[in-house]
């Protein structure tokens, strides 16, 4: 059994569409309203859920390590049914559930239909984790027999990470640890890269790094260039499913190519729906070839 942990934040997300922005002080009918369950490494672990459902399932149990609102409120409810809707197993007994708060972390976010454009406000009084819950949660771990494991991290708060990552490197030393560096001018991300086996950067922080897109190997070029033209919320983080889920099941059978080829097909697919729904099945209807071992 392998086992892949993620740590990051969860946001209950509040889309308001409008056909335009609207000015200070001003007031706007918004022309619909969607409610859903966001965060970087939340989305990724609904999509790897699903892909292992197709395949895997009895291999791998997946995990979130991320603070939430106490048990028994109802933002808790809202997001553990939006994770149990579309197949596939999730440890949530792995979160830190915060006596007292209420509140998810809320991203209230104003898309203005006409350019597609998102701007956004959050709210998040949840205590963060500390590094001796996260030293709890890896001793529990390694007590319960260990295995193999992979550790994904948002790179969020980049001190505790680091420290965070240390732990896993001092009492896992076969683990494989993977890091999302999102922020362009957040200090200590660079640390945090160096410091993991696999590293996910984005498109705007790598341009802030100065690095041009001549550096990239032609091939990720023209695939990033069709995946980002219809750039939609979630993409990056089915991408980044895709290549967890690909270097953790098939590291030995498929090279770097394969691996890419098969986020970038995923991430594709998902750019053509609203949501995470169904991804898993239409993918294995689409590309069978990467589901038949
Ligand atoms: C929203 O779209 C309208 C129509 O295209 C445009 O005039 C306006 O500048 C846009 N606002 C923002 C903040 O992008
Ligand atoms: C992480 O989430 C933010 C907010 O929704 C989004 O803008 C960003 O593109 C996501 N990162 C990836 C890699 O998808």
């Amino acid at each position: 059994m392998k086992h892949l942990f993620a740590i990051g934040a969860v946001y209950l997300d509040t889309i308001l569409s409008v056909s335009s922005f609207p000015a200070e002080d001003s007031k706007l009918r918004a022309t619909q309203i969607q409610v859903r369950r966001g965060g970087n490494v939340s989305n990724s672990l609904e999509v790897l859920k699903q892909l292992l459902e197709q395949w895997a399932r009895e291999k791998v149990k997946l995990h979130l390590i991320s603070t939430l609102p106490e048990k028994g409120s109802p933002a808790l409810e809202s997001i553990r049914s939006s994770f149990s809707a579309s197949g596939g197993e999730l440890d949530l007994e792995t979160c830190l559930y915060r006596e007292g708060c209420q509140q998810p972390a809320s991203s209230y976010i104003i898309r203005n239909a006409s350019t597609s454009s998102r701007t956004i406000v959050n709210y998040n009084d949840l205590p963060e984790m500390s590094v001796e819950e996260f030293a709890g949660i890896l001793s529990n771990f390694k007590g319960d027999g260990g295995g193999e494991s992979w550790w994904h991290f948002e790179g969020r708060i980049p001190d505790v990470t680091l420290e965070c990552i240390k732990l896993v490197r001092k009492s896992l030393p076969t683990a494989i640890v993977s890091v999302e560096i999102e922020k362009p001018g957040r200090e200590g991300l660079q640390a945090l890269a160096a410091e993991a086996d696999m590293v996910f950067y984005s498109r705007s922080y790598a341009e802030s790094t100065g690095e041009s897109r001549e550096t990239f190997p032609s091939f990720l070029q023209r695939q990033a260039a069709g995946t980002t033209c219809k750039a939609s919320i979630g993409a990056g983080d089915t991408f980044i499913a895709g290549v967890l889920y690909s270097a953790m099941w098939h590291g030995a059978d498929w090279d770097a190519k394969g691996i890419v080829s098969f986020a970038v097909e995923l991430a594709s697919r998902k750019v053509q729906q609203e949501g995470f729904g169904g991804l898993g099945a239409e993918v294995k209807k689409e590309f069978p070839r990467y589901f038949d071992q």
